[in-house]
C-alpha cells in the first residue's frame, strides 16, 4: 500500500497533483475530516492564507512519496512577502500548522475556558467559537479599557463571553445576546461553574432587537466594549447599533473580517463574502472609528469610537 500513492488537491474546483498548485499558495491549516479504514486513506482538508482556496489532500497513510514530501515542504515557509513593491518587500508571518501550533502552546487559557471549548469540540457549530489566541486578546482589550460594562453579539456556547467575563470586576457587567437557547445552556452552566453569572445578563433572543431594547432603556454611550460574532450580513445593523450603545473610546471588536480568506479573492461573490468586503471597506471610510485589521483567528477588526469635532 505504501508504494501505491497518490496525492491530489483540488485547486478552485479541479483536482491537481500537487506539485502544480502554484507555489505562493500556503497551506495554513490541516484538519481531518475522515478516515477510511479499509483503503487506509486519509483525506485532509486544507485552507490557505494567501487565498481562499479550499484544497483537499488525499494520501495512503504511512507513505512517505515525494507528493507528501512536497505537502510537508509547505510547512517550511512561514513568512509571506508583501507582493506590492510600494511596501518594501515586507515580510510578514504567515501562519503554518506549526507556527499556529507555537502560538497555541503560549497562550494562557485559564482551565475553565479549556473546559468549555473540549466539551463544545464534539458540538454542531464548535467551528463558530473563537480560538484561544483571539480570546485572550479580547481579554486583554477588556483588562486594558479597564472596561466595567461590555456587550457580546453571539454567544453560542460562551467561551468568548466567558473570556471577557473572567477579565470583568466584579461589580462588571455583560449583556450577552445570543437566540439559540440549547447553546445558552451550556454558557450558563460555565457561567456558574466559573462564578461569573452574577456579571452576564443572558439576553435571548434577536441580537438587534435586544440591542434595540437597550437604546430605548436609555443606555447608549454606557458600555466599554463590545464584540460582535453572529450573522454575518448583519454585521452592519449591529455595528450601528454598537456605535450608539459605546462610548467614545470604548471599542467595538469585530470577528471573521477575512473570512478564510475569501474577502481577497476577487472570485469568490457569495452574499456573506460581500457583505463582510462591503463593511470593511465601509469602516475604511468611516471617521466616526479608529481602526485596525487583525489577521488572528478569521481576522478581526478592532474600532475606537472616536468624538467627532465638526
Ligand atoms: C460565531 S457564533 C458565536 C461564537 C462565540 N462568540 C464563541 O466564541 O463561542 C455565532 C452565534 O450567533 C448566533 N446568532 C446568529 N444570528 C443571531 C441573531 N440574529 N440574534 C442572536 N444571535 C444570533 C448563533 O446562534 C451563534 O450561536
Amino acid at each position: 500500500m505504501a508504494n501505491m500513492s497518490i496525492n491530489l488537491v483540488l485547486y478552485h474546483g479541479s483536482l491537481l497533483p500537487h506539485e502544480l498548485v502554484p507555489s505562493q499558495l500556503r497551506l495554513s491549516r490541516t484538519r481531518v475530516l475522515a478516515t477510511n479504514r479499509a483503503l487506509q486513506v486519509c483525506t485532509e482538508r486544507w485552507s490557505c492564507s494567501a487565498s481562499s482556496f479550499c484544497c483537499y489532500c488525499f494520501h495512503f497513510k504511512g507513505c512517505s512519496c515525494r507528493w507528501k514530501r512536497l505537502v510537508r515542504s509547505c510547512f517550511t515557509t512561514e513568512s509571506v512577502i508583501a507582493s506590492d513593491e510600494n511596501y518594501g518587500n515586507k515580510q510578514v508571518v504567515s501562519l503554518t500548522p506549526r507556527l499556529y501550533d507555537y502560538i497555541l502552546k503560549n497562550v494562557r487559557e485559564p482551565k475553565i475556558l479549556r473546559q468549555l471549548r473540549e466539551e463544545t469540540a464534539s458540538m454542531r457549530g464548535s467551528q463558530m467559537q473563537v480560538s484561544p489566541e483571539q480570546a485572550q486578546l479580547l481579554a486583554m482589550l477588556v483588562q486594558t479599557l479597564g472596561a466595567e460594562r461590555c456587550i457580546e453579539v453571539g454567544v453560542y456556547t460562551g467561551y468568548s463571553s466567558l473570556a471577557i467575563a473572567l477579565v470583568l470586576p466584579e461589580s462588571g457587567y455583560l449583556a450577552a445576546c445570543e437566540r439559540d437557547a440549547e447553546s445558552l445552556e451550556v454558557a450558563k452552566k460555565y457561567y456558574h461553574l466559573a462564578g461569573v453569572s452574577h456579571k452576564v445578563d443572558v439576553k435571548q433572543g434577536l441580537a438587534a432587537e435586544s440591542l434595540e431594547f437597550l437604546i430605548m432603556n436609555g443606555e447608549a454611550g454606557s458600555y466599554d466594549f463590545a464584540f460582535i460574532d453572529a450573522d454575518k450580513r448583519m454585521t452592519p445593523k449591529y455595528f450601528e447599533l454598537l456605535l450608539q450603545l459605546v462610548r467614545v473610546g470604548g471599542l467595538i471588536v469585530i470577528d471573521n473580517v477575512l473570512w478564510h480568506g475569501k474577502v481577497a479573492d476577487p472570485l469568490v461573490n457569495d452574499s456573506k463574502t460581500i457583505s463582510i468586503r462591503n463593511f470593511n471597506q465601509q469602516l475604511m471610510e468611516d471617521k466616526r472609528v479608529s481602526i485596525s485589521m487583525v489577521p488572528i483567528g478569521d481576522g478581526i477588526t478592532i474600532c475606537r469610537k472616536n468624538r467627532l469635532i465638526f
